[in-house]
């Protein structure tokens, strides 16, 4: 792939249904949605998601295929989202987060880069606003992207 075969933009509020299915997709394909769970994750997620797009707490975009602007072959997302100061190698963090979500690319599009370029909009639009970390919980498909675009592993533990 090209970067002229793909055309990128921020997601709409008219893209809401398109970012919901992007979400439970995702969680299809790896393997984490329960049988018969799948349109109740998509009331759950559909107010949600439309209401933090509005407000400005959740930001997206959207993948087209060049020449059809219909088209959405994938998308991802961040969750702006605050965290204590810290400190670091390179002085004290404060300036916040994000929390990338959603990060899907439609089965025939995969392995042809579109995944890392909608990535690297994400890291561009993070650095562009002062957000100081991105973190994300990987797919077992997603990590090797992801580690290539240099995220790394943390301690992060989980209490359901
Ligand atoms: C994870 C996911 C988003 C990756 O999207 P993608 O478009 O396939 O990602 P990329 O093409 O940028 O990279 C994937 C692989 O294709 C390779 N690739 C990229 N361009 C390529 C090309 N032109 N030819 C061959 N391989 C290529 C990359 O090197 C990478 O290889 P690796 O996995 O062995 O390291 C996609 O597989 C997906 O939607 N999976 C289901 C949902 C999911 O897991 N989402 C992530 C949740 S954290």
């Amino acid at each position: 792939m090209s970067e002229a075969d793909v055309a990128i933009r921020r997601a709409t509020l008219d893209d809401v249904p398109t970012l919901v299915e992007h979400r439970v997709a995702m969680f299809r394909d790896i393997g984490a949605l329960p049988v018969g769970e799948e349109a109740a994750l998509r009331a759950a997620v559909l107010p949600v998601l439309a209401d933090w797009l509005a407000m400005g707490e959740y930001v997206a975009w959207v993948v087209t295929a060049a020449g059809n602007a219909t088209e959405v072959i994938g998308g991802a997302g961040v969750q702006r989202r605050h965290f204590m100061p810290r400190p670091s190698p390179t002085g004290v963090l404060s300036g916040g987060e994000g929390l990338v979500l959603n990060v899907y690319v439609e089965p025939g599009w995969r392995k042809r880069g579109v995944g890392g370029r909608v990535m690297r909009e994400v890291i561009a639009w993070a650095r562009s606003e002062g957000i100081e970390q991105l973190v994300l919980h990987a797919s077992a498909e997603g990590r090797p992207m992801y580690e290539k675009l240099g995220f790394a592993q943390t301690n992060e533990m989980r209490l359901a």
